[in-house]
Formats: C-alpha cells, sequence, structure tokens
C-alpha cells in the first residue's frame, strides 16, 4: 500500500497500525531521514538544511534509501509506504522499481484533511518542523509538487480516497476495508 495526504493527515499513525495488523514494514522515508539527521550519518548531514526548511530533500538520495529499503528481506511479502512518492520523478522511478522487484503495489490510498484541521494537528505534535513558518512550507510543496500525483494515480485507477479527519479507529477500519 503507498499512503498519500499532505503533511499531518495521518499518513504515520495509520501506517504503524496497519503494519502490526498485516505484519509488514511500515517504510516512512521521513522516518529514515530524521533517524539519519539524529545520528549526523553522511545522508543525515545532506538532508537536514532541507528537512529544516520544509523541502523536499533532493530526489536522489531518497531514491537510493527506497532502493536499499525495498530489496531488504523484511520487504519481500509487501510494505506500506508512507512519505514516498513526493513528486512525479519519484513516482516514475518507483513504477521502474516495483516492476524490477517483481512487487506491485494493489492500492494507492489518499488521505484527505482539510488545512486548518492539518495546522492544529502539527502545532500540537511539536516536531521540530512543525513551526508555523515550516508548516506552511511543507503544505505549499506538497500543493505544488505531491498533490499532482493523485491525478498521476487515479489514471492508473489505483487512487482510492479515504477521509482521514475523522477518528483514528475509523479511517482504520476504512483502509482495511479498501485493501
Ligand atoms: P514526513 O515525515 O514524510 O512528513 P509529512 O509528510 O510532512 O507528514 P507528517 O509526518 O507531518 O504527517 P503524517 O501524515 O505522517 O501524520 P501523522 O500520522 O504524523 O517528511 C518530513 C520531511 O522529510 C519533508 O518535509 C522532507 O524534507 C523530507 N522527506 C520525507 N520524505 C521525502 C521524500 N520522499 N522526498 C523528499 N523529501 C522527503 O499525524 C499528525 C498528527 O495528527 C499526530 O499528532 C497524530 O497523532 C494526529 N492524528 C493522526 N490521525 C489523526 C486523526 N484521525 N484524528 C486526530 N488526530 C490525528
Amino acid at each position: 500500500m503507498i499512503l498519500l495526504g499532505p503533511p499531518g493527515a495521518g499518513k504515520g499513525t495509520q501506517a504503524k497500525t496497519l503494519s502490526d495488523f498485516w505484519k509488514i514494514p511500515h517504510i516512512s522515508t521521513g522516518d529514515i531521514l530524521r533517524h539519519a539527521v539524529s545520528n549526523q550519518t553522511p545522508l543525515g548531514q545532506k538532508a537536514q538544511s532541507f528537512m529544516d526548511r520544509g523541502e523536499l530533500v533532493p530526489d536522489q538520495l531518497v531514491v537510493d534509501l527506497i532502493r536499499e529499503r525495498l530489496n531488504q528481506q523484511d520487504a519481500s511479502g509487501g510494505w506500506i509506504l508512507d512519505g514516498f512518492p513526493r513528486n512525479v520523478t519519484q513516482a516514475d522511478f518507483l513504477d521502474l522499481l516495483l516492476s524490477e522487484i517483481e512487487q506491485p503495489y494493489d492500492r494507492v490510498v489518499n488521505l484527505e484533511v482539510p488545512d486548518e484541521v492539518l495546522v492544529t494537528r502539527m502545532l500540537g505534535r511539536g516536531r521540530k518542523d512543525d513551526t508555523e513558518e515550516t508548516i506552511r512550507r511543507r503544505l505549499d510543496v506538497y500543493r505544488q509538487q505531491t498533490a499532482p500525483l493523485i491525478d498521476f494515480y487515479s489514471h492508473r485507477n489505483h487512487l482510492s480516497s479515504v477521509n482521514g479527519n475523522l477518528p483514528m479507529e475509523e479511517v482504520t477500519e476504512e483502509l482495511k476495508q479498501i485493501m
């Protein structure tokens, strides 16, 4: 499953629950990058300034880490992708990679949540990139670069949309029904 949706939509929250339920890995490029930043690895050092500004990190960095992660043994029986792909270049790359490793995705789900709810949720969470200015930038980047993926996947008839502005358990139930 690929989870799409704006920052704060609940992708990480749902992916964690479903990963436990389906016993498949939750692969979040944001989590992998934050871990790299906190350990100050070469990847983290390259990514940090982009993340602090709410910009996407360069495609090559995330493409390399996704290739490595999806080739790991625990990903051979399925996965939930959260935060990747983030633009059309990454989506094209993913199509190629998945056909190379013969692991098609079943469904792309877009979590829909109104902007004012997203902002309130993120301000309440308090992650380093959850300041008002960075949240605004992340929402702009989402609209410009990630939202076009909704058309990208609906043209392929792989997209379902779910109301993410419901209690967490209800959203989880919807996602289970879709799969
Ligand atoms: P990333 O970590 O992917 O952040 P994001 O997309 O901005 O998403 P969030 O983690 O903020 O939100 P979420 O949808 O997971 O919501 P969550 O479940 O946490 O990316 C961070 C940065 O890394 C990017 O800005 C970029 O720099 C870089 N990056 C990552 N991937 C990249 C890529 N592919 N290419 C380039 N750069 C990349 O929920 C949010 C809050 O709401 C929580 O407090 C939660 O408890 C609450 N909540 C969730 N669901 C509900 C609900 N149903 N009702 C009430 N509250 C809820």
